[in-house]
C-alpha cells in the first residue's frame, strides 16, 4: 500500500466486479442503441477504459475537460469547460462518465450544457457517489458503482494535486498529506 494511503476502500477485484455489473446494466438498458460515452478528464480515464470494455454494444467515446477543483481538497465552486466534445451530439444517447460525484456541481453544469445541444438523452454513470456530501447541484447518478462517505479518496483515476491516479485500488488519503 502507498505510504500516503490510510486504508484501502476498494480493491482491484472489488472495482473490477462493480464495473462489470454496471457495464452489464448499461448493455441491457441501451440494447439497440449506440451510446456515446463522455468521460470527464482526467479522473474518469481508468474507470472509462474498464467500463467501455464491460459494455457489450456498439458505442463511441469522447472526452471533456470540466473543472471545479484546483489542487486543493475543497471545491472552489468554479466550473469551466476547458475541452469540448469533438463531434455533433444531436440525437445521440450520451452517458457521462465521471470518477466521483461530490457536490455534483461539475456534472450539473456539464449536463445542462450538453442538454442544450439537442441529444436524444443524457445519463450519468459515476464510479463513486459521496452521498453524505453537501450537494450544490441536482445532477444524480443514473448508474454508480459505490456510495462513499465524506473522505478524500485517491487511486483508480482519482487524484490529489495530480498524484496517485495510477494506484490500482481506491484508498483514503491520510489527512496529514493535505492538511499541511
Ligand atoms: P463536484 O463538482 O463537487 O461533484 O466535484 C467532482 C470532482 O471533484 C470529481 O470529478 C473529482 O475530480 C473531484 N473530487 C471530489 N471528491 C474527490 C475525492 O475524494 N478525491 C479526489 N477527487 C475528488
Ligand atoms: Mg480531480
Amino acid at each position: 500500500m502507498h505510504k500516503d494511503v490510510e486504508r484501502i476502500l476498494f480493491t482491484e477485484e472489488q472495482l473490477s466486479e462493480a464495473v462489470k455489473t454496471v457495464g452489464k446494466k448499461i448493455t441491457e438498458d441501451y440494447a439497440g442503441k449506440t451510446p456515446l460515452l463522455v468521460g470527464i478528464l482526467k479522473g474518469s480515464v481508468v474507470f472509462m477504459t474498464d467500463l467501455m470494455r464491460a459494455i457489450d454494444l456498439e458505442c463511441e467515446i469522447d472526452f471533456m475537460v470540466a473543472k471545479s477543483y484546483g489542487s486543493s481538497a475543497k471545491s472552489t465552486g468554479n466550473v469551466k469547460i476547458l475541452k469540448d466534445l469533438d463531434t455533433d451530439i444531436s440525437e445521440k444517447d450520451i452517458i457521462l462518465v465521471e470518477d466521483i460525484l461530490d457536490t455534483a456541481r461539475t456534472l450539473t453544469a456539464v449536463k445542462k450544457y450538453l442538454l442544450g445541444k439537442n441529444p436524444a438523452s443524457v445519463r450519468i454513470c459515476a464510479l463513486l457517489d459521496k452521498v453524505t456530501a453537501e450537494k450544490a447541484g441536482d445532477a444524480k447518478a443514473d448508474y454508480k458503482c459505490f456510495d462513499v462517505e465524506n473522505e478524500f479518496l485517491v487511486g483508480y483515476g482519482l487524484d490529489y494535486a495530480e498524484s496517485y491516479r495510477n494506484l490500482p485500488y481506491i484508498g483514503v488519503l491520510k489527512h496529514e498529506v493535505y492538511e499541511k
